[in-house]
C-alpha cells in the first residue's frame, strides 16, 4: 500500500477547494435568493384584478406573486384603491400568509392587520408597502 505523497494531499486539497468555490460563485451568479429561499423576482409585475376573485370587494385581500425577492399581497381598501403589501414578516423573514382579517406568520405567530400593521408580535414593525398603480381601465395593477 502506498502512502499518498504531501503533493498529492496539497493537490487534492487544491482540487476540493477549488470545486467548492466554483459551486458556490455558480450559486451566486444564478440570482440568488430572498427571505426564506424566495427565488428574486422582476422589478414589477402587473396582475390583471379580475384573476384575483378576493378583490373584487372592498377589503378583500390575495397573494398575488413575487417582486424582487418579497411575495406580495394586495388589499382593496376602495372602490378604486388598492394597497400592495410585502409578505415577509418583519421578525425573521418568513412568508406571512393571508387570512380572513389580515395576514399570520406560521413561524412565530405574528400577526398584521389588512392594513399591514402589527397586531401581535413578536414582529417589531408593520409590512413593507410597495407602490400598486391602478391603471387607466382600473383592470390591472402594476406593483413595483
Ligand atoms: S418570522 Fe414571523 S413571527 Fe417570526
Amino acid at each position: 500500500m502506498t502512502q499518498p505523497e504531501p503533493n498529492d494531499l496539497n493537490r487534492r486539497e487544491f482540487l476540493s477547494r477549488t470545486v467548492l468555490a466554483g459551486a458556490a460563485a455558480m450559486l451566486a451568479a444564478c440570482g440568488g435568493s430572498g427571505p426564506t429561499g424566495v427565488t428574486n423576482g422582476p422589478a414589477s409585475i402587473t396582475v390583471t384584478l379580475s384573476d384575483f376573485p378576493a378583490l373584487g370587494v372592498v377589503g378583500g385581500i390575495a397573494a398575488v406573486g413575487t417582486v424582487r425577492t418579497s411575495p406580495v399581497a394586495v388589499v382593496r381598501t376602495g372602490a378604486t384603491s388598492y394597497l400592495a403589501l410585502s409578505r415577509v414578516c418583519t421578525h425573521q423573514a418568513c412568508i406571512i400568509n393571508v387570512v380572513s382579517n389580515g395576514f399570520a406568520c406560521p413561524c412565530h405567530g405574528s400577526t398584521y392587520n389588512s392594513q399591514g400593521g402589527v397586531t401581535n408580535g413578536p414582529a417589531p414593525q408593520a409590512l413593507a408597502r410597495l407602490t400598486a398603480t391602478l391603471s387607466a381601465d382600473s383592470l390591472t395593477l402594476t406593483i413595483s
